[in-house]
């Protein structure tokens, strides 16, 4: 009997990203394709790309090229944020037959265009599905952002904001639970925006009370918020143990003078202000961010001020990004650019601050039982261990007889191991 066609999704860049291709993996297999999410020969490609840096640009290059050689006769179509800041020649030079922009009707029409360029014909032999259960769905809530951060592309990329409707994203999540997650996460480009383009503006506890009212989602994140969002009309929503203990607040830079250059809409008071709220209401938060090493005109001082103000707030884990110049940015033609060489070193130091925030924080909650979602079997220098993370986002490793892929049990947690904590299954929490 033939088999149905092979349909690829392929995806570079961010957790927006991510919801962008589950969505359309959901449309391909509803038109009948068996969806992988690796780069192999099938009859239809969709190449979901990332162009915050110059380093992204050339992975989405390299990676449209390769499905075009590897599928030579199938489309090939591209969607992410490379063809807004290429154009659509730039792109389609590189063998894209279809190219569609990244809000939800541009990509339901490439799947239209993907389908009719493909149909479902069959093949000799069926590609099998991939066996592996998406534990953490992403869905998107929002696109786009009105601000004009000096170092961030993404306004260019993504557009204007816009909000999905309560019912759109709560529509997404039943369907992400219906495939076998157990736990979404909603993203935006600027998730705190959610709401306030609507004819009557709402805000994003009206976003998450709304989810949460109309879905069973047993495990809730909300990726990602600024300082100016944590109100508390929203931290009241976390008397709800569907929601997990775990904000991510882009910091970006402890130093005011540096803030201040990058048009961020929040000083370094105002984080503090905003972490503390959050310990006050939950007190177990992960509280996760991102920094810059090395933003034009930052000195040794702006940068003790970052080092500081991380270990104060103690986070759970630090993303850290070396500065990197973006053509058609403000901050790209900024004079006082660092030199590289500060930036690597400034990036040397908050990579081991980093290192040390999530073990002091993994280390408090040491002898204590929380609930797990596990996701996958990881090798690990001692054999295979199941992986998975706790409420509040911290990493368990543990020894199971059983398959655990999927299931949210009770851990007891241990000491150090590989990025997070050992485990055991069992207790109760
Ligand atoms: Fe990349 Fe666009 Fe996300 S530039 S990081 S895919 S918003």
């Amino acid at each position: 009997m033939p088999g149905r066609p092979v349909a690829s999704v392929l995806t570079l860049g961010c957790k927006l990203n991510l919801a962008d291709s589950e969505s359309i993996a959901g449309r391909l297999a509803a038109a009948g394709y068996d969806v992988v999410d690796h780069l192999c020969e099938a009859e239809a490609v969709v190449v979901n790309t990332c162009s915050v840096t110059h380093v992204a640009d050339r992975k989405s290059r390299r990676l449209i090229r390769a499905a075009r050689r590897l599928s030579p006769s199938a489309p090939v179509a591209v969607t992410g944020c490379y063809p807004r800041s290429a154009g659509t020649a730039a792109v389609e030079a590189l063998g894209a037959d279809f190219v569609a922009g990244t809000n939800e009707n541009e990509q339901a029409e490439l799947v239209a265009k993907l389908a009719a360029a493909a149909p479902a014909r069959g093949r000799a032999a069926a590609v099998p599905r991939p066996a592996t259960l998406h534990t953490r769905a992403f869905v998107k809530a929002q696109e786009g952002c009105n601000d004009v951060c000096a170092f961030c592309i993404v306004p260019r990329t993504r557009g204007r904001e816009a909000s999905r409707s309560i019912e759109a994203v709560s529509g997404d999540i039943e369907a992400a639970l219906a495939r076998g997650a157990r736990e979404v996460v909603i993203t935006g480009t600027q998730l705190g925006a959610w709401g306030r383009d609507r004819e009557s503006p709402l805000a994003p506890p009206d976003l998450i009370a709304g989810v949460l009212a109309r879905t069973d989602v047993p495990r809730l994140r909300f990726s990602s918020l600024q300082p100016q969002d944590i109100t508390s009309r929203l931290l009241a929503l976390w008397g709800d143990p569907r929601l997990m203990p775990h904000f991510h607040l882009a910091l970006q830079s402890g130093s005011d003078a540096v803030l201040a250059r990058m048009r961020r809409r929040y000083d370094s008071a105002g984080y503090r202000s905003a972490a503390a709220r959050i310990r006050a209401a939950v007190p177990d938060a992960a509280i996760t961010t991102d920094v810059i090493a090395g933003f034009p005109g930052e000195s040794a001082a702006d940068f003790d001020a970052t080092i500081e103000l991380c270990e104060d707030v103690g986070f759970a884990r630090v993303h850290a990004f070396p500065y990197s110049p973006r053509a058609r940015t403000a901050a790209a033609s900024m004079t006082a650019q660092v030199p590289v060489s500060t930036r690597k070193a400034r990036m040397a130091r908050l990579l081991a601050l980093a290192g040390r925030l999530g073990e002091t924080f993994g280390a408090g909650f040491e002898g204590t039982v929380r609930p797990v979602l596990w996701e996958a079997q990881r090798t690990t220098p001692e054999g295979p261990r199941w992986h998975g993370l706790t409420d509040n986002y911290l990493s368990v490793y543990a020894q199971s007889p059983e398959p655990l892929a999927g299931r949210i049990t009770p851990a007891a947690l241990g000491g150090p191991f590989e990025d997070g904590l050992l485990g055991s299954v069992g207790g109760s929490w």
